[in-house]
């Protein structure tokens, strides 16, 4: 297979921007995200598994420009809240400071030792000509924090305490995340693919 030069990474979210921009600046000639390009679907997360919703916005987006593209799906799953929000995670508030206050509203009162949760990233990577799919996964295991900390990240980040290097994701600078992240473990994953290419 030839080497890939240019790719799209479908999202508009700033912070997962960031993200992949930092992670993949190496791999490619050319990095374009949807707020550069004349796309407007808005690329709706209608399906039931984190897969589906990532396979489906990379095939929208590869399809239409006839190139590479990288999509992702993420959410946050609460033990206490029986994996809730999960796969619906964006949809869980208007925006993240919403989010945030609903989740610490629905965890009030909870003893540290029973806030646990996990992120978990799916990247879909859509290859045209003849239409490929692959799915690459990473997780992270954390507590639910009883307040915002930090000043890094974005969605659930300044509330996601992780007890392995005992620090919330929010005190983390991008590359600093990437190398621990769910979506981080997922690009890894991608990034070794690739390069066996
Ligand atoms: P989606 O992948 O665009 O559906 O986003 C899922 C939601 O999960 C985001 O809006 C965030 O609220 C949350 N989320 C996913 N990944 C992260 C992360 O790395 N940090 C914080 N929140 C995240």
């Amino acid at each position: 297979m030839r080497k890939i030069k240019t790719i799209i990474v479908a999202t508009r979210n700033e912070g997962k921007m960031n993200e992949f921009r930092q992670a993949l600046k190496d791999l490619f000639e050319k990095i374009y995200f949807l707020p550069e390009l004349p796309f407007f679907d808005d690329l709706k997360e209608d399906e039931t598994s984190y897969v589906s919703n990532a396979m489906k916005k990379a095939r929208k987006v590869g399809e239409r420009f006839g190139i590479p593209s990288i999509a992702d799906d993420s959410g946050l799953e609460v033990d206490f809240l029986g994996g809730r929000p999960g796969v619906t995670s964006s949809r869980y508030g208007k925006n993240d400071e919403e989010r945030i206050g609903r989740l610490l509203t629905e965890l009030e009162g909870l003893p540290w030792d029973e806030r646990t949760a996990k992120f978990r990233a799916y990247l879909a990577l859509y290859l045209p000509e003849p239409e490929r799919y692959y799915v690459f996964y990473g997780d992270l295991k954390g507590i639910i924090g009883f307040e915002k900390r930090g000043e890094y990240g974005f969605g659930f980040d300044p509330v996601f305490f992780v007890p392995s290097i005992g620090k919330y994701l929010s005190e983390l600078d991008t590359h600093e995340k990437n190398r621990i992240s769910h979506r981080g473990k997922a690009l890894m994953a991608l990034k070794e693919f690739l390069r066996s290419l």
